[in-house]
């Protein structure tokens, strides 16, 4: 059975992976025994969460990249393949919030949160599908969200984006599926990361988060590292198009 779980030999690439989510699932990509090629604009965070990864696996790569530029996601792409000669997961993590009512939303938080959060993801698969197709297939892996499935006050573009998402990870599924590509997708729940330390301080938010969730906790990164690694594995190879929310219940109560 472990030999199912096993990634020796696989390369992954995380975007958004110097911090937060794209880190903890890094980390168990790494710890099951893949190459970690990661990307996420800061550089020097970068090379931060690459010092603290480099002792897990085979090797870490970092490549800066701003995932709102789809040249320079081609570029991540090519320089993944250029570093390790192969790309067989594709971890579409990156991704941003401006949260508030939303008459307030402006024209520019909504194109920004479109293009950071679906752009990317559906440029960086068109990206990285040829080289798998290529090796005979592959993974990819998108960053859903509750707001994928339901309705959260003050994200509505964020929540179109993520929408986006899902229906994206359902269409590639079933146009690659021939070519033994899998498509699926994570919907974390409340998870302690800088993206929601805001939600978690305010006093009215924060206790009525934690007061959804059936397990009584907030999750953290390490809480996607395991589903991270069986839908990066070959004991997801009969699953795709699916979305698996991580999110001790929420969606549930
Ligand atoms: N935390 C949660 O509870 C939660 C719940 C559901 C879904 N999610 C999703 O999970 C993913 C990760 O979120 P997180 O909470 O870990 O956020 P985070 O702690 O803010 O980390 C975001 C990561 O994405 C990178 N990033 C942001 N904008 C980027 C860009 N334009 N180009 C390249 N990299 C970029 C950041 O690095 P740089 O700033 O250096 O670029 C960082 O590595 C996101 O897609 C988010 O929507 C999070």
């Amino acid at each position: 059975m472990a030999k199912l779980f096993d990634l020796t030999g696989r390369v992954a690439l995380v975007t958004g992976g110097s911090r937060g989510i794209g880190k903890g699932i890094a980390r168990g990509l790494a710890e099951a025994g893949a190459s970690i090629a990661l990307a996420s604009r800061d550089a020097e965070s970068l090379a931060s969460a690459a010092k603290e990864l480099a002792p897990i696996g085979p090797r870490v790569e970092t490549f800066p990249t701003d995932v709102a530029r789809v040249d320079e996601i081609e570029r991540m792409v090519t320089g993944t393949l250029e570093a390790f000669g192969r790309l067989d997961i594709l971890v579409n993590n990156a991704g941003t919030n401006r949260r508030g009512p939303s008459v307030d939303v402006s024209e520019e938080d909504w194109d920004l949160i479109q293009t950071v959060n679906l752009k990317s993801v559906f440029f960086a698969c068109r990206a990285a599908a040829p080289a798998m197709i290529r090796q005979g297939g592959g993974k990819i892996v998108n960053i859903a969200s509750l707001t994928s499935q339901v309705g959260i006050r003050g994200t509505a573009a964020y929540g179109a984006s993520k929408g986006g998402v899902l229906q994206l990870t359902r269409s590639l599924a079933v146009e690659w599926a021939e070519q033994n590509i899998q498509v699926n997708a994570i919907g974390p729940g409340f998870i302690e990361t800088d993206l929601t330390e805001p939600m978690f301080a305010d006093p009215q938010r924060g206790p009525w988060i934690q007061s959804r969730i059936p397990m009584g906790r907030r999750g953290y990164p390490a809480d996607l590292a395991g589903v991270a690694v069986f839908l990066g594995s070959a004991a997801s190879d009969y699953l795709t198009g699916q979305v698996v929310y991580v999110d001790g219940g929420f969606l549930s109560g």
